[in-house]
């Protein structure tokens, strides 16, 4: 050939070979395709989630690392990764369900979850019947020949409900259904649904998997490769796929999710005991405390608590907004499992469009405060709540 005109050498930059050495850390693959030397090789890799890389859409180096190392995390056969967790959640719905088919959800949902779920049920006559995330044998009641789908939440949002996943994933088994876990706010440091009997593992990996409000993105895990292959293939007709750098936050973040989760907790336990004797506050909604419904669950399932946790203040909805103006630290934000606190009032931001009655029956009063407990020190947070209750 040849020598190569500018223009040409432009598009064909050369790639310096890394050999006898390896990055530390994984680097990103910002390429939305792969070559190949043999087009039988690149054929047969189209098919199938464990063959070379191909497209990104299917998945990418840096974003398999991220669905390999979650997958390791909550021992499953298989994962990949999305571009948001309603991206998880979503194509595992989609991809498991038909029209007709019913599913069983627990009553407190995310409401992105509960939303997805109205519209199945409108659009594709996917009927719905919500039960007790704690009660298998509401499951058993439940049930109906054309029942496919079980779904819970290991920690629930707002009231921190936790799920009785060992006996709501036996029964899904006995009775044939596939039990779908979202396990965004425990993350595999404090649960492992698989290990609970849990077929498919869905994540926000927004919040707590990369930790530092920067990225959005998603993952479902698989217990076995069979269901993993199925909705694999889904996914890649799909396009839910996740962006190599969101990936690759994602992964960076990953690093300390040991540390930040003990921080979370431990934040979170002292400001919760501490909100619990306040004044101000007429309940404080935190598995750690006796008085917390799921207390003994929690304490059977679960090390520690996470980092979200709610409390109802004395003056109701005007004492809310009160709140949410005085606090200077916990910034007025959504989600959660960032290093910073974050903080929202329920009843006028994520549940707004629920009737009073509608919020009574999520457990959630006019006057209900979250809070995601950031890694600041915890007597600064404490400081800045307590000048907020007195305002
Ligand atoms: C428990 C839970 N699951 C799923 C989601 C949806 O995740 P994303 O916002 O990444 O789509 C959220 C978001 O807040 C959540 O809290």
């Amino acid at each position: 050939m040849t020598e190569l005109r500018p223009e040409t050498r432009v598009v064909h930059l050369p790639q310096p070979p890394v050999e006898h050495s390896r990055p530390i850390t994984m680097p990103i693959y910002q390429t939305s395709g792969f070559v190949f030397d043999d087009p039988a090789v690149m054929a047969d890799a189209m098919g199938r989630p464990d063959g070379p890389f191909v497209y990104g859409r299917y998945t990418n180096p840096t974003v398999r690392a991220l669905e390999d190392a979650v997958s390791g995390l909550e021992g499953g056969a298989g994962a990949f990764a999305t571009g948001s967790g309603m991206g998880a959640i979503n194509t595992v719905l989609f991809a498991l369900l038909k029209p007709g088919d019913h599913v069983i959800a627990q009553k407190s949902l995310y409401g992105g979850t509960a939303a997805i779920l109205n519209e199945l049920a409108a659009r594709f006559r996917v009927d719905v019947t919500h039960v007790s995330e704690a009660d298998p044998d509401a499951v058993r009641r439940a049930v109906r020949p054309e029942t496919r789908l079980l779904y819970l939440e290991t920690i629930s949002n707002p009231m921190v409900l936790v799920a009785d996943l060992p006996g709501m994933c036996a029964t899904a088994r006995e009775l044939g259904l596939v039990s779908v876990v979202d396990n965004t706010f425990a993350s595999p440091v404090l649960c492992r649904p698989i290990e609970h009997g849990a077929d498919v593992v869905v994540h926000s990996t927004t919040k707590y998997l990369s930790g530092h409000t920067d990225v959005v993105g998603g993952l479902a895990v698989f217990r076995d490769r069979e269901l993993y292959d199925k909705v694999w293939h889904f996914s890649t007709a799909l396009g839910a796929s996740a962006d190599p750098f969101a990936a690759w936050l994602t992964l960076r973040g990953l690093q300390t999710l040991g540390l930040r989760m003990e921080r979370h907790c431990s934040n979170t336990r002292l400001l919760a005991t501490r909100l619990a004797e306040h004044p101000a506050v007429a309940a404080v909604h935190w598995p750690g405390l006796p008085s917390h419904p799921s207390y003994e669950l929690a304490g059977k399932l679960l090390p520690d608590f996470g980092g979200v946790f709610s409390f109802d203040l004395v003056g109701g909805r005007a004492a809310g907004e009160r709140f949410m103006k005085s606090v200077r630290l916990a910034l007025l934000a959504p989600s959660l499992g960032g290093v910073e606190t974050l903080t929202m009032h329920p009843a006028t931001t994520s549940h707004r469009s629920l009737s009073a009655d509608e919020l009574a029956r999520h457990g959630i009063d006019e006057g209900t405060v979250r809070l995601a407990v950031g890694i600041e020190h915890p007597e600064d947070l404490w400081a800045d709540i307590e000048q907020a209750l007195a305002d």
